[in-house]
């Protein structure tokens, strides 16, 4: 299956060569890309005006800005959506997932995607939702960017992450498409966190929520709520587990060289505790030993004058 198409899309690829993209996509996005589209009705031989389905709004500024950017809608989709009404067995036209493209592909090694992908299997979310949670629910394959390993900014990083796990456990729809259950209330769950928006806005909830895998550049092991970081020497010492998180990426870590997480510092964030300035340092043993010097001369006139 994998394999089937792969070389579908390939070959698809290579024979548009990605010229028409744009044209095709607009092609569609006539109709998806607005809120509002129109037809004209053959029936009532009238040009109508209807609401499209906020969900099946696409967003081409974002989409430009994303790993399939190249791609036409009908890379992905079926070539059938091209006539209205669309044809209604069309919805049950089973989609591809990333590693039926990207899996055991040369190209895309460095990400590891065979690697993610079991990982992502242990986690809570494989665990308890099966095969309805995929990997699409995170990274929407319309938008998706490459984020972590390219930005310079840590809180751009975050937000950019953090949105991902908001979209769903801070929308009742979305959660409830996978669990029977009511979504806990991220404020209650995490209100031994002091300043809970500040931690969400300079860390990412998978630092706190996933083990640290060193092969990997996210982890991708969710694990239960039980096994999440709540200990606050984790982050706030010099030997912050961020370092090996958040801070792993070589786009940042010429910041972390100039002193421990000076880079936080010299950055938007800052950890309490990791922060060491030399100078800063020096200055306090220089008062010091001027202090003893004080002292000591204060002593040595006592004694000589007694
Ligand atoms: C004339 C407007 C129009 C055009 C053009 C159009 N669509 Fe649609 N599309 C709709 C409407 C309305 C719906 C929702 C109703 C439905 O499912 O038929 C929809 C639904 C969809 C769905 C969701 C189906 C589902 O229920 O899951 C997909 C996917 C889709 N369109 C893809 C495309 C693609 C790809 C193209 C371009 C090749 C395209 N559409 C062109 C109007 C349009
Ligand atoms: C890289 C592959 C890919 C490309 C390119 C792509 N789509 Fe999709 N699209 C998907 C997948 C996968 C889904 C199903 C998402 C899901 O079920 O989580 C989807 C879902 C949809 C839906 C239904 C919304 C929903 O949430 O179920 C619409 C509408 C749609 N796409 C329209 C478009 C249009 C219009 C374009 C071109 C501008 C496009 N797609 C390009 C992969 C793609
Ligand atoms: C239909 C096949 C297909 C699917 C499904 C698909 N991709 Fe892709 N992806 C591609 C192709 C082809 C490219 C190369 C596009 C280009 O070069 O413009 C690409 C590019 C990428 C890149 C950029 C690689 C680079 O370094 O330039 C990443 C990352 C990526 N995809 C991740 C994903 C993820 C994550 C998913 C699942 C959510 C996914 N893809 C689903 C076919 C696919
Ligand atoms: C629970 C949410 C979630 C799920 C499910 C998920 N991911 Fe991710 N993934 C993330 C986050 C968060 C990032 C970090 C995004 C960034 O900053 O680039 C990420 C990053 C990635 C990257 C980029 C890694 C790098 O080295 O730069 C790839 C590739 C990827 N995911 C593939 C997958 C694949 C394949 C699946 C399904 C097997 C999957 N993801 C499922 C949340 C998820
Ligand atoms: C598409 C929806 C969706 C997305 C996206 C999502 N989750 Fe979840 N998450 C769920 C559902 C549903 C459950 C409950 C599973 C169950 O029934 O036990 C869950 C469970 C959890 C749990 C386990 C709670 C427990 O009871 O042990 C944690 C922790 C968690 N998610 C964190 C995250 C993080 C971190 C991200 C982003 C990287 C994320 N989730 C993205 C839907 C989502
Ligand atoms: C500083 C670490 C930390 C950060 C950051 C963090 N969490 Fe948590 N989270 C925890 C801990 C610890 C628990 C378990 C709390 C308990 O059981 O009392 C938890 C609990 C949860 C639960 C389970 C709630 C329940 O009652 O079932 C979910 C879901 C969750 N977090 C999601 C998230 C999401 C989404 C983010 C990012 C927006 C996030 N967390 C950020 C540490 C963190
Ligand atoms: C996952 C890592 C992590 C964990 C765990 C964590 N923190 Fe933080 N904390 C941070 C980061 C990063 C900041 C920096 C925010 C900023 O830029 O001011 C921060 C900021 C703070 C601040 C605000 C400092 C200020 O400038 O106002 C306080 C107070 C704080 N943390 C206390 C705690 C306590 C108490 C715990 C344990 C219950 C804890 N943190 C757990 C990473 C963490």
């Amino acid at each position: 299956m994998r394999t089937y198409y792969r070389n579908i899309v390939t070959a698809f690829l290579l024979f548009t060569g990605f010229s028409s993209t744009a044209e095709d996509q607009n092609q569609c996005l006539k109709c998806h890309g607005n809120h509002i589209y129109s037809i004209h009705n053959e029936w009532t031989e009238r040009t109508e005006k209807r609401l499209m389905n906020p969900y099946f709004v696409i967003d081409s500024v974002r989409m430009s800005a994303g790993v399939h950017q190249s791609f036409s809608c009908t890379d992905c989709h079926s070539t059938d959506y091209g006539t209205y009404p669309h044809n209604g067995e069309l919805k049950l036209e089973p989609m591809a997932g990333c590693l039926d493209c990207h899996g055991g592909d040369e190209k895309y090694a460095s990400y590891q995607f065979e690697k993610i992908e079991e990982e992502f299997g242990k986690s809570v979310h494989a665990q308890a939702c099966g095969d309805a949670f995929t990997c699409s629910k995170c990274h929407d394959q319309h938008y998706y960017q490459v984020t972590a390993r390219n930005s310079e900014s840590v809180t751009g990083i975050v937000r950019y992450s953090n949105e991902m796990c908001l979209s769903c456990h801070d929308n009742m729809q979305k959660y409830q498409l996978l669990s029977e259950g009511q979504k806990p209330e991220l404020v209650e769950a995490h209100s031994w966190l002091p300043n809970k928006n500040l931690h969400f806005e300079h860390v990412r909830c998978i630092e706190c929520h996933t083990e640290v895998v060193d092969s990997l550049m996210i982890s991708h092991n969710i694990m239960p709520k039980e096994n999440a970081v709540k200990r606050c020497v984790e982050c706030h010492t010099a030997d912050s587990r961020l370092k090996a998180s958040l801070y792993k990426y070589q786009n940042l870590q010429s910041r972390s060289e100039n002193g421990m997480m000076g880079n936080i510092l010299s950055n938007e964030s800052y950890v309490i505790g990791a922060y060491r300035n030399p100078l800063l340092n020096w200055g306090s043993i220089l008062i010091f030993c001027v202090v003893l010097l004080g002292v000591s001369v204060h002593i040595i006139f006592r004694i000589i004058k007694k």
